[in-house]
């Protein structure tokens, strides 16, 4: 496989939360990258991080949140320090993000056509006459039936479904050149999961957008993307190529990961398989690897900094001392 020419290019970037019980260190020298086009899985226990890597990326962490270090470099700019105005700038239009839940996310007393406009409004230079047609245009472009009549409704009246083939029109208004897509099944029923899925997969493919999928679901990502980036506790532990990965991991929690996940749809929330809990991430004395303290190969050096590094592979690396 060629690598492919990169989008996006996370660098050491590290996050921290401020909070009364103490510095939670959310992520640590993280390093990753999308390349145009490509599909990209990030994967992981709840609490890993996932949500987070990309609010920070997208400059949209809350206030107890600051960026400790490192770069995330999109299309030339580096996002850490570029100003509020040129992330709301490239929020809009390059890189969009679809939420963990739908229903939170779009705004409750504004029809879904109005939703559309204000994107279109505020980031392109649509005509105010022409921003109907264009709304219903976003409307069809996602598959949704009878779009003149779905423009006037409220999110309360639509299915879940519905709601998130809203936001995914919302998202893709603008055609931006990368989607972050944040659990974008959660909460939906199976047939609907794979339809929303589907449909990101063929917009991606029609617009030669990258797409981020960050789920709980291993089988899930391995259906959908090109490859997978596994994180546990706030790092990255493995990335490669999805059939690399799944014939070679070298992580042992990557190996975990997958001995657990014999179908698509099984969720990584509810696998006991893998033992202990992932470290509380307030500790000032968290192990190199975090993993360590959970992992039957470990070794007394493991808790030791620096954490290591290998590749495995040209697209294949793992930060592990022991790796499999
Ligand atoms: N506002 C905040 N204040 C303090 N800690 C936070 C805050 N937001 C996130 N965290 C912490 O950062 C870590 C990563 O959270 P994140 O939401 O990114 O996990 P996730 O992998 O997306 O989980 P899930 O799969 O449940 O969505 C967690 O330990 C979480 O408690
Ligand atoms: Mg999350």
């Amino acid at each position: 496989m060629e690598t492919p020419v990169p989008l996006l290019s996370v660098e050491s970037l590290g996050v921290e939360f401020r909070t009364r019980g103490g510095t939670v260190h959310a992520l640590e020298d993280i390093s990753f990258a999308v390349g145009k086009g490509e599909t990209v899985g990030v994967v992981g226990e709840s609490g890993s991080g996932k949500s987070v890597l990309f609010y920070a990326v997208l400059g949209i962490l809350d206030a107890a949140g600051r960026i400790t270090g490192g770069r995330a470099v999109f299309g030339g700019l580096d996002l850490v320090r570029a100003s509020a105005a040129d992330l709301e700038e490239i929020r809009g239009r390059e890189a969009a993000m679809i939420f963990q839940n739908p229903r939170v996310a779009l705004n409750p007393i504004r029809k879904v056509g109005h939703q559309i406009e204000d994107v279109l409004a505020r980031h392109t230079s649509t005509r105010s006459s022409d921003l109907r047609s264009r709304a219903i245009e976003a409307l069809a472009a996602v598959r949704i039936p009878d779009p003149e009549r779905r423009y006037h409704a409220y999110p309360f009246e639509l299915s879940g479904g519905l709601c998130q083939r809203i936001m995914i029109a919302i998202a893709l208004a603008c055609s931006p050149s990368l989607l972050v897509a944040d659990e974008p099944t959660t909460g939906l029923d199976v047939t609907t999961q794979a339809a929303v899925m589907d449909l990101i997969g063929e917009l991606a493919r029609e617009r030669n957008m990258a797409t981020v999928l960050i789920t709980h679901d291993l089988g899930l990502a391995a259906e959908h993307c090109d490859r997978i980036v596994v994180m546990h506790a706030g790092h990255v532990v493995e990335t490669a190529p999805t059939a690399e990965l799944f014939a070679h991991p070298r992580h042992p929690y990557t190996a975990r990961l997958i001995a657990t996940t014999p179908h698509a749809g099984s969720d990584l929330r509810s696998l006991a398989a893998i033992p202990g809990y992932l470290p509380d991430l307030r500790r000032s004395d968290l192990p190199a690897c975090r993993f360590s303290e959970r992992c039957e190969r470990a070794e007394p050096a493991c808790g030791e900094l620096p954490l290591a590094r290998l590749a495995a592979g040209a697209m294949h690396s793992v930060a592990c001392r022991r790796p499999l």
